[in-house]
C-alpha cells in the first residue's frame, strides 16, 4: 500500500517557475503507480490573492493517474492571526476558504487507504478564531474516534514541533513554521488518545522523519524549491523531492525520493516568485 506524499508544489499559470517539476512527478507516478497521492499544501504559488493559481493547481492535479487529495497551506488560503503574533499580510478568511473548496473540495476529510485511515485537516484555520476553527476541532475528534482501531495518518500543512512534542521550538523563524502553541497542545492531546500512528506535514520544504511516543512524524520536502541556509536553518534534508510511505503494516515505512527529472530550485533564484524572500536574501548578503 504505497502512499506518495508530496507537498509545497507552489503552482501558478502566470508564474510557472515550478510547474515542470510537478509534470516530472506526474510522469513518474504514471510510470510506477501508487495506491494514493496526498499533497500536504501550498499547492499554489499565491492562492490567497489569485483564483487562477488555485484553479491551475487543480487542473494540474487532474493529470495524476492515481487518486489523490490535498490539504490547504498558507500560500493557498492565508495565515491565522495568532501564528506570528501580528496581523498576517494575507489572513485566512471565509472567502478564501470558499475558494479552496470550490477548486479542491473539503478543507478537512478522511480517506481510507488499505488498512489505514488518512485524516486531512486545515492547519491554517487553527488559531484563526474563525467559527469554522471549532467546527473542525469537533469534526476531528469524531473522525479519530470513528477510525479506531484502524491506524490513522494525520495530514497537516504545518509541522507540530521541532525537537519534540514538549519542547517549544525556538530556532530562527520558528514562529511561522509550526502550529501555534495552543492548537499544538490541543492536537497533541487528541493524538495521544487516538490511533494516530503517522503525522505527515509540509511547509518546511525540508525532509525529516522522527518518531515520538509511537507516532512517526514525517516532513515532506517541496517538489518546487528549497530555501537557502541564510533564510532557514537546516532542520532535515534540504532537497527537492517527495516521500514514499508504505502503509502495509501499522508502522509506516518512510523514504525520501529525488528524481533526476526534477530541478533542485533555490527560491532566491526566482525573485518573481516571492519578492520578499529575494529582498531578505539581499539584506542578509549586505549584512555579510
Ligand atoms: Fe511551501
Ligand atoms: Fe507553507
Amino acid at each position: 500500500m504505497q502512499l506518495i506524499f508530496l507537498s509545497d508544489t507552489h503552482l501558478a499559470d502566470d508564474r510557472p517557475f515550478f510547474v515542470s517539476n510537478f509534470h516530472a512527478l506526474v510522469a513518474h507516478i504514471a510510470d510506477r503507480g501508487a495506491a494514493f497521492v496526498v499533497n500536504g499544501g501550498d499547492v499554489a504559488l499565491d492562492g490567497p490573492d489569485n483564483d487562477g493559481h488555485i484553479a491551475h493547481a487543480r487542473a494540474l492535479h487532474d493529470r495524476l493517474t492515481v487518486p489523490w487529495r490535498a490539504v490547504p497551506g498558507n500560500h493557498d488560503l492565508g495565515n491565522a492571526a495568532a501564528v506570528s503574533g501580528r496581523p498576517p499580510r494575507q489572513p485566512i478568511t471565509d472567502a478564501r476558504r470558499a475558494r479552496w473548496r470550490r477548486h479542491f473540495g473539503e478543507e478537512w476529510w478522511t480517506q481510507e487507504v488499505g488498512g489505514w485511515t488518512l485524516v486531512g485537516i486545515n492547519a491554517q484555520l487553527m488559531g484563526s478564531g474563525l467559527p469554522a476553527e471549532e467546527e473542525q476541532w469537533q469534526w476531528l475528534a469524531g473522525a479519530l474516534a470513528a477510525a479506531d482501531p484502524r491506524p490513522v495518518g494525520l495530514i497537516t500543512h504545518r509541522p507540530l514541533f521541532n525537537e519534540g512534542p514538549l519542547q517549544e521550538p525556538t530556532e530562527q523563524g520558528a514562529e511561522g513554521r509550526y502550529l501555534a502553541p495552543e492548537p499544538r497542545r490541543r492536537l497533541l492531546g487528541l493524538i495521544a488518545g487516538s490511533t494516530v500512528r503517522l503525522v505527515a506535514s509540509g511547509h518546511a520544504h525540508q525532509f525529516r522523519h522522527t518518531a515520538h511516543d509511537g507516532v512517526d512524524y514525517v516532513w515532506a520536502p517541496s517538489t518546487a524549491f528549497v530555501l537557502p541556509e541564510a533564510l532557514q536553518p537546516t532542520l532535515g534534508a534540504r532537497d527537492v523531492g517527495f516521500v514514499d510511505i508504505d502503509l502495509a503494516t501499522d508502522r509506516p515505512q518512510v523514504a525520501m525520493r529525488r528524481l533526476s527529472t526534477m530541478q533542485q530550485n533555490i527560491i532566491t533564484d526566482f525573485p518573481g516568485a516571492y519578492p520578499s524572500l529575494a529582498a531578505a536574501k539581499a539584506v542578509s548578503a549586505a549584512a555579510g
